[in-house]
């Protein structure tokens, strides 16, 4: 997915710099929407869509790759996407309207704020490579907000399978930012790998039950790339 030539995805490193990335070009807009067929995301959707949810959030949608295939298979179904890009919420808008969909509507928004979401608004919340760029101190209440307006969360996220690979690599980090104001508390908050990498397992066990979340490792064949070949996995955090 990584053809823009403006700025590769992997050198983005925080969540603000997204919001500015317009200021780069716009090209990698489009190419976010000429990547609906990437075949990461029909196995993704397929994940979302055998829950036949009624409303849907996709957190970090850019211009709504997903939610066109989603509008497409599920086209009674309330769908709603938000982006800290206020340039990819508008042309994602444009050109879901110019492919007739009429039941996807994108505006901006942040992860971090979904306070004006009430309580289980949404049968499915999902992410799809986007809490790769929320740094450790703000992922717990990102997770917690996230299982508050929702009954089932779905994430195509980097996590560790190897627990103690995980556990090295946040002590790691935590000794790295020892001089910092943030001191992580659990393994489970994330490490820099390129991106955010954590163990997911441990981070939703702090809310549910280990029963409600399961966790896949993404095929390679439908996302291969060094990282996520390595890390890539569809998180289900069902309720
Ligand atoms: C790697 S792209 C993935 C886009 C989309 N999910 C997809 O699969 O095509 C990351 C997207 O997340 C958005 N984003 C990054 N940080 C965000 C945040 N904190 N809140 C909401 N959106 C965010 C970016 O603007 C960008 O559109």
């Amino acid at each position: 997915m990584n053809n823009g030539k403006q700025m590769k995805a992997h050198t983005i490193t925080t969540d603000e710099e997204w919001s500015i990335r317009h200021l780069q070009g716009e090209s990698w807009i489009e190419n976010y929407w000429k990547s609906r067929d990437h075949p990461h995301r029909q196995f993704l959707v397929e994940k979302i869509i055998k829950f036949q949810p009624k409303t849907v959030l996709e957190i970090g949608c850019a211009s709504g790759p997903n939610l066109y295939h989603i509008a497409k298979k599920l086209p009674d179904a309330e769908i709603k996407g938000i982006d800290i890009n206020p340039i990819a919420v508008q042309k994602g808008n444009e050109w879901l309207k110019q492919e007739g969909v009429s039941n996807v509507k994108l505006e901006v928004g942040k992860a971090q704020k979904l306070e004006q979401y009430a309580e289980k608004s949404f049968d499915v919340v999902f992410t799809d490579a986007v809490l790769i760029y929320i740094a450790p101190n703000e992922i717990k209440h990102v997770a917690k907000e996230m299982l508050r307006i929702s009954h089932t969360i779905i994430l195509n996220e980097w996590h560790v399978f190897n627990k103690p690979l995980a556990y090295f690599l946040s002590l790691y980090h935590y000794l790295r930012t020892l001089n910092r104001s943030f001191k992580p508390r659990s393994t489970s908050l994330g490490f820099y790998v390129g991106h955010w990498a954590r163990d997911y397992e441990n981070l939703f066990e702090q809310f549910v039950s280990k029963e409600k979340i399961r966790i896949t490792k993404l095929p390679k064949e439908v996302w291969n790339d060094k990282g996520w070949r390595r890390w890539g996995a569809i998180i289900e955090v069902i309720e």
